[in-house]
């Protein structure tokens, strides 16, 4: 398949939020550094797409895109995946096999789900970070790969490097560019242009027949739920929409079944919730100091705001939302409580949808 073939296959990154053009941004000053990129995010939200986007801005474009997926293979055949064999290099390799990163010489190889790298592999691909040369297995030569390493993760993998799970080593050496993509419900701006994106996307199953848009209504609520697929679910209930055709049907049913996690670490206002230190420096890198709006009063007031939010919800969560009972608890007055609650937007499960 040619470059412009390839290329139009490629999603677009679709949204209108601060964060999502802020990663654009990033991928057009990015894409031709060759500087290794790891991209995080929870499951569904895009880093894949962010990926491929990265690759088709880049000179490398018109070399391979190879993608390994580190969580689906036991460590052995892993290894023999990224880096190959030679013939009888163990019992059954019957043929040479060149690896994922001979093949994505001059072009970039993804690694996905890079925190379920075992530890013993993460030496040798430490090595062809720093040396860009491996040794396939059964092999005395080594193999040079010029690859661009693009590597993506739900996981913590700060946390991972202080549990001695991952090589801090190389976790440096993956992160020379850092990439966050935050939560869908977080950005719930780019809700509608997803869902007109979608709904193009998909019209062509249906075989010319028109395809209802959901209703102000309708989207009011997708625009609430708490989206814990991300843009997966998103599409998927996008694509059930269309076949059910009725809205209404298919948002009141996804609302009803919405449970918000009171223990997630993001809120709908893109605060960083969790009392973690790296949470919070997280939230805070999104001030640089050349920003305007930086200044370390701002920083204490927010990182204040997160921490009483937290408490706050999490005593309105033990009491049932008795907001008698947790104004007590936290000892202050009732009208001090509903006034934090709409203050910090705090919102109960019910007021979900
Ligand atoms: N900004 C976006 N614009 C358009 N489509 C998107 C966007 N973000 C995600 N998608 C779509 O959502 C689905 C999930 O995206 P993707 O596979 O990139 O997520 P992921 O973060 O890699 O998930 P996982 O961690 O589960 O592997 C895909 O079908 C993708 O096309
Ligand atoms: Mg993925």
């Amino acid at each position: 398949m040619n470059t412009k073939n390839k290329e139009n296959l490629i999603t677009p990154i679709i949204g209108t939020s601060k964060s999502i053009q802020r990663i654009k941004e990033h991928i057009d000053r990015i894409a031709d550094t060759e500087l290794n990129v790891l991209i995080t995010g929870k499951s569904g939200v895009g880093k894949e797409v962010v990926a491929q986007n990265l690759y088709y801005k880049s000179e490398r474009k018109h070399k391979p895109f190879i993608k390994v997926n580190c969580a689906a293979l036991p460590e052995g055949l892993l290894e023999s995946e990224l880096f190959g064999f030679e013939r009888g290099a163990f019992t059954g390799a019957e043929r040479k096999k060149r690896g994922k990163f001979d093949l994505a010489h001059q072009g970039a190889i993804f690694l996905d789900e890079i925190g379920d790298m075992p530890l013993a592999l993460q030496a040798k691909l430490l090595r062809v970070l720093q040396s860009g040369e491996f040794t396939p297995l059964g092999s005395e030569k080594e193999v040079r790969s010029d690859a661009w390493v693009i590597a993506a993760t739900n996981q913590d993998l700060e946390k991972k490097v202080k549990e001695r799970l991952f090589r801090e080593d190389l976790y440096y050496r993956l992160s020379t560019i850092k990439i966050y993509i935050p939560p869908l419900h977080n950005r719930p701006e780019d809700i509608p242009p997803l869902v007109d994106y979608f709904i193009k996307r998909h019209a062509s199953q249906f075989n010319g027949k028109k395809i209802a848009k959901p209703t102000p209504d309708a989207m009011k609520k997708l625009m609430a739920y708490s989206w814990p697929g991300n843009v997966r679910e998103l599409q998927s209930i996008l694509q059930s929409s269309m076949v059910i055709g009725n809205w209404e049907e298919v948002v009141d049913d996804l609302c009803m079944n919405d449970t918000p996690d009171v223990n997630s670490t993001t809120d709908r206002k893109g605060i960083d919730n969790a009392l973690s230190v790296e949470a919070l420096l997280d939230h805070i890198k999104e001030y640089s100091p050349t920003n305007e709006s930086f200044s370390l009063k701002k920083i204490r007031k927010e990182t204040m705001n997160i921490i009483e939010k937290k408490v706050i919800s999490h005593v309105l969560y033990q009491t049932e939302w008795n907001r008698t009972k947790a104004s007590k608890i936290l000892k202050i007055s009732y009208k001090a409580l509903l006034y934090k609650i709409s203050d910090l937007d705090i919102k109960s499960p019910s007021s979900n949808c």
